[in-house]
């Protein structure tokens, strides 16, 4: 067993750090007050090849490995979470589903432009009545013989507005249960498609953020993901990865706000000594540092068991859960050391608790991953 970073993965970590205060830091607080999609350096993440970090260089990805992923993704979550949630989904959910289970055309048609940055991709699961309970599908793709016909909505889409790409989970047999779900690409602009207004969020409010209808969609046959039926395995075995970028997210915001805390508490002053020499504050601050190093510890093994191709459904779990909680309550605690300035948006903390929250939500709930993790237990 070795601790240590390689030389590249090092190098990498660099640039993601660079690239985070160069360039998400100086318009952070704007973007999240405004709303405002980090369009901008949506594209330069892609030049640097983060948008498709894990695909093959054939396919227009970068052909790293998922522990540089998670390195990446923690830099830029300690600035922008609304940034690196955009990056995640494209990178775990929508490259690596097509990459392991589209078709050849897939892969030259969608997953080209997707890894390499130059548009945006979206997955859509979630509806009004299937958030934890995925195989409640309303939206249907009936089969229509050369093409699915697509009818129903979905709700609190990542990437919804700039998105090109859908990759979308609807039934077409409920007399199946989740083996009649499919998963099929859908295309913007395709008729009776429409996108609804960016949803107003308490946390990562520049991502893009909708609902989407969809009314007599005419999806072509070509464009189903896998086999018939394969839809929900798919969302599913996506899910199991997506989790491990997520779980990064969180590691990153809950460093983040350490980092920040550290600084303030070295700087600030209280009963004649810097705050960080009371207990009061330096008991909290070994607390953040632990749960953050066993967070990082779950989420490196989970990656290497991705990168090993050894099953890491359960690690990615135990990963997500316990790296979301450690953001929500070491960030719950970095406002807490600040006292009122950590009530104010210039110190950055309110916002990264904020944040800290929907990694609890997205991705399946604390509680999903608490099933996810039992039934693993039990079914051993
Ligand atoms: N890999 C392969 N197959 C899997 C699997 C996996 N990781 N997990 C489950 N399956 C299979 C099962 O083996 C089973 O197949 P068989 O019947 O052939 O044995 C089938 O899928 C059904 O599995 P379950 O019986 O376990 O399904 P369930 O209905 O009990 O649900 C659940 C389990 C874990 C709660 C699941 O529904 C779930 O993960 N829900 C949460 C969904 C979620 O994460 N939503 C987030 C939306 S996406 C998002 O947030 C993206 C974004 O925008 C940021």
């Amino acid at each position: 067993m070795y601790f240590e970073l390689s030389e590249e993965h090092k190098m990498i970590q660099q640039a993601a750090r660079d690239f985070a205060r160069e360039q998400l830091l100086p318009g952070v607080i704007e973007r999240d007050d405004k709303m405002i999609f980090p369009a901008e350096q949506v594209k330069k993440l892609g030049e640097l090849g983060f948008m498709g970090m894990m695909v093959d260089p054939k396919y227009g990805g970068a052909g790293m490995d998922a522990i540089s992923y998670v390195l990446v993704m923690e830099e830029l979550s300690k600035v922008e979470a609304a940034c690196s949630v955009v990056v995640s989904v494209n990178n775990s959910l929508v490259c690596y589903g097509l990459e392991a289970f589209g078709t050849e055309e897939q892969k030259q048609k969608y997953l080209k432009p997707l890894a390499s940055g130059e548009c945006i991709g979206a997955f859509c699961l979630s509806e009004p009545e299937a958030g934890s309970d995925a195989t409640s599908q309303r939206t249907t793709a009936i089969d229509m013989g050369d093409h699915y016909l697509v009818n129903g909505p979905k709700n609190w889409i990542t990437n919804g507005v700039n998105a090109k790409y859908y990759l979308v989970i609807a039934q077409t047999d409920a007399s199946k249960g989740h083996k009649g779900i499919n998963c099929l690409i859908v295309e913007e602009g395709m008729p009776g498609f429409v996108k609804g207004p960016k949803e107003n969020k308490m946390g990562i409010r520049a991502s893009d953020t909708c609902s989407l209808q969809f009314t007599d969609v005419k999806v072509p046959k070509e464009n189903r993901v896998g086999e018939d039926g394969f839809g929900f395995k798919f969302a599913m075995k996506t899910l199991a990865g997506g989790r491990i970028g997520i779980a990064a997210q969180a590691l990153g915001i809950a460093q983040g706000a350490y980092e920040l805390c550290i600084q303030y508490s070295k700087e600030r002053k209280a009963f004649g000594k810097p705050i960080s020499e009371h207990q009061a504050v330096a008991f909290k601050l070994a607390d953040m540092a632990t749960r953050i190093e066993a967070s990082r510890l779950l989420i490196y093994k989970s990656a290497w068991l991705k990168d090993q191709k050894m099953n890491f459904d359960h690690a990615s779990s135990m990963a997500k859960l316990f790296a979301s909680e450690t953001a929500m309550w070491t960030t719950t605690e970095a406002v807490q050391v600040h006292g009122g300035y950590g009530y104010v948006k210039e110190y950055h903390v309110e916002r990264l608790m904020r944040d800290a929250k929907i990694t609890q939500i997205y991705e399946g709930t604390s509680e999903v991953q608490r099933i996810v993790i039992s039934r693993g237990l039990i079914n051993v």
